[in-house]
């Protein structure tokens, strides 16, 4: 059987995971999938910078868009980041060029998951997206996948680590907001744009693609009632705490009477529950489906290992011939998908 030839575009924390796993891995890969995995070509902005890695093997780009063409790949590996400008436009040339793509990238496809899933539609195409949400935890392929069989009636969770370590710091030592925003600044835990993060943005993001998934509707990012963390207090988690409560950025999704409802809000939590017990930079996601009632998953939402973890689950995907689209399911009704807030019992 042919390798699956790959084109990786952003070569940062994530990118940089992906392609040591595919080094480290190669044999492994190779054993499950029955295939060679392997990296043809790769771009980021700046060809000069080190690594840690020798990327001398591969055919070195300037122009993503220009990888994302390349008629000697496969897969897109989109690692770069930011809703429009080059990522957008460089999914948009690997799809036109007959590639399938996986992407971490949840801001673009929170806003343009929809016309990017229907260009991959018309193209026969499939894009995965398994590390946009929750990081390291396979909750895509869980919706997807082993949950097949269910309604999903709810799905919720800790979606954001850097405003999870914040309220548990809060929480834990009695810092104030301000002083542990600028210890997460000098961790580098926060995003370049930090909104996204304490604003509940980037954590929206991915409930608007989970919901997606779930609930079979096109992504809604637009339609989820948003808040973040920036005016949560002491005297806030103290006094949730005295009645037995903690403070957690919680996203909901759920079937209501008026159709799907999305909120990205900062919600008190029994603080002897799964949730409420969520420690540090850990994400959590709760489903709630008809047949297998509640499960819950937890684990690292972000870092090097963890994205790259679930980046190569999907590239396995593809390697082994596995297409499910993931919008809008089952494939060839996204035009159909009903957009949240209609259609939905
Ligand atoms: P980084 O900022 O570490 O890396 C981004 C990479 O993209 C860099 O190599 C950069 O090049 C390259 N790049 C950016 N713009 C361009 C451009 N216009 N042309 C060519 N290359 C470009 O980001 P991350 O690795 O952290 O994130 C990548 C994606 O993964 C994002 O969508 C992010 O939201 C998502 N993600 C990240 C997680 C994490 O834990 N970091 C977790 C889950 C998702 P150069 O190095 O030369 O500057
Ligand atoms: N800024 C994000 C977080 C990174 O803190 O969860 C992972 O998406």
């Amino acid at each position: 059987t042919q390798a699956l030839r790959l084109g990786i575009a952003g070569l940062g924390t994530v990118g940089i995971g992906v392609v040591k796993i595919i080094r480290r891995q190669a044999a492994l890969l190779e054993a499950r999938t029955g295939r060679q995995i392997e990296i043809v070509a790769v771009s980021a902005r700046d060809a000069k910078k080190d690594r840690g890695v020798n990327l001398s093997g591969y055919a070195w780009e300037a122009d993503p868009v220009a990888l994302a063409r390349r008629d000697d790949i496969d897969v897109f590996v989109e690692l770069m980041g930011g809703e429009n400008g080059t990522a957008k436009a460089s999914v948009e040339a690997a799809l036109a060029s007959g590639k399938d793509v996986v992407t971490a990238n949840k801001a673009l496809l929170a806003i343009h998951g929809q016309s990017l899933a229907e260009q991959a539609e018309a193209a026969g195409r499939v894009i995965r997206f398994e590390a946009a949400v929750a990081g390291g935890i396979p909750v895509v392929k869980a919706l997807t996948e082993g949950l097949a069989g269910n309604e999903i009636k709810r799905v919720m969770g800790v979606m954001n680590g850097t405003c999870n370590y914040i309220l548990t710091r809060m929480q834990s030592q009695g810092l104030g907001y301000n002083a542990l925003f600028e210890e997460c600044a000098q961790l580098g835990y926060l995003e370049a744009d930090p909104n996204l993060d304490v604003g509940g943005i980037d954590a929206a993001h991915k409930l608007a693609l989970l919901a997606s998934i779930a609930f079979g509707t096109k992504p809604n990012f637009n339609g989820i009632e948003i808040e973040g963390i920036e005016h949560i207090s002491l005297d806030d988690i103290s006094q949730a705490a005295d009645m037995g409560y903690r403070i957690k950025l919680l996203g909901v999704a759920q079937r209501s009477a008026r159709g799907l409802v999305q909120r990205m809000q900062p919600c008190l939590v029994p603080s002897d529950s799964p949730l409420g017990q969520l420690e540090g930079g850990t994400n959590m996601v709760v489903i709630e489906g008809d047949a297998v009632e509640q499960i819950v998953l937890r684990g690292p939402g972000a870092g090097e290992g963890p994205t790259a973890s679930a980046v190569l689950g999907d590239i396995c995907d593809l390697a082994r011939g596995i297409r499910i689209p993931t919008f809008g399911q089952p494939a060839n009704t996204l035009k159909k998908a009903p957009a949240a807030r209609v259609g939905l019992p």
